[in-house]
């Protein structure tokens, strides 16, 4: 019989554990200081502290150590991204610098199709929930009438 201890554990070691992680969120940032919409949406001159943010949280997201939480806390992430517009083209700009970075990262590292898809789909439904601006040609109704019966 095999020693199951070997075997991945949580997702975050079924991906590939800190390599994996590290690989895909370099990418994404290499692809976020070359896109002009995103570069200047981030405040701080060096991505290098943003990009430990957002690897320890997918990290910890997955399975893996919880760091983020002991530095930074709960995640909050609405909250923390609400000093941001992020609309949707600032979502496709993110989804896209991560498409990139994800297409790469299976290059050279490779990752289980069905993790693949699991970890995509997350990205895309975490990267909708952080839009916190609604379009000008859907605009929401006042919040008047959403309370109120119509007279
Ligand atoms: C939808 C498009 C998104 C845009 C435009 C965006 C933009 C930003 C910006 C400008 C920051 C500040 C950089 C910093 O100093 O850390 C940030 C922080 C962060 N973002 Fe996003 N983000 C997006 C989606 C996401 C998604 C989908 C996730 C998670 C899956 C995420 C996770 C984080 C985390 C963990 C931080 C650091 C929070 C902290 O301060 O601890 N973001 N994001």
């Amino acid at each position: 019989m095999r020693v199951t201890q070997d075997q991945p554990t949580t997702p975050y070691e079924a991906m590939g554990g800190a390599a994996f992680f590290e690989t895909l969120v370099h990418h994404f940032y290499e692809g976020v200081a070359e896109d002009d919409l995103l570069r200047t949406m981030y405040p701080e001159e060096d991505l290098g502290p943003a990009e430990r943010r957002l690897r320890m949280f997918l990290e910890q997201y997955w399975g893996g150590p919880g760091t983020y939480s002991e530095e930074r806390g709960h995640p909050r992430l609405r909250m923390r991204h609400n000093p941001y517009v992020i609309d949707d083209e600032a979502r496709d700009a993110w989804l896209r610098s991560m498409r990139r970075a994800l297409d790469r990262t299976i290059v050279e590292q490779g990752l289980d199709p069905a993790w693949e898809q699991e970890l995509w789909r997350y990205l895309v439904g975490a990267a909708i929930a952080m839009v916190n601006q609604m379009p000008p040609e859907q605009p929401g109704i006042p919040v008047q009438d959403a309370q109120e019966p119509p007279r």
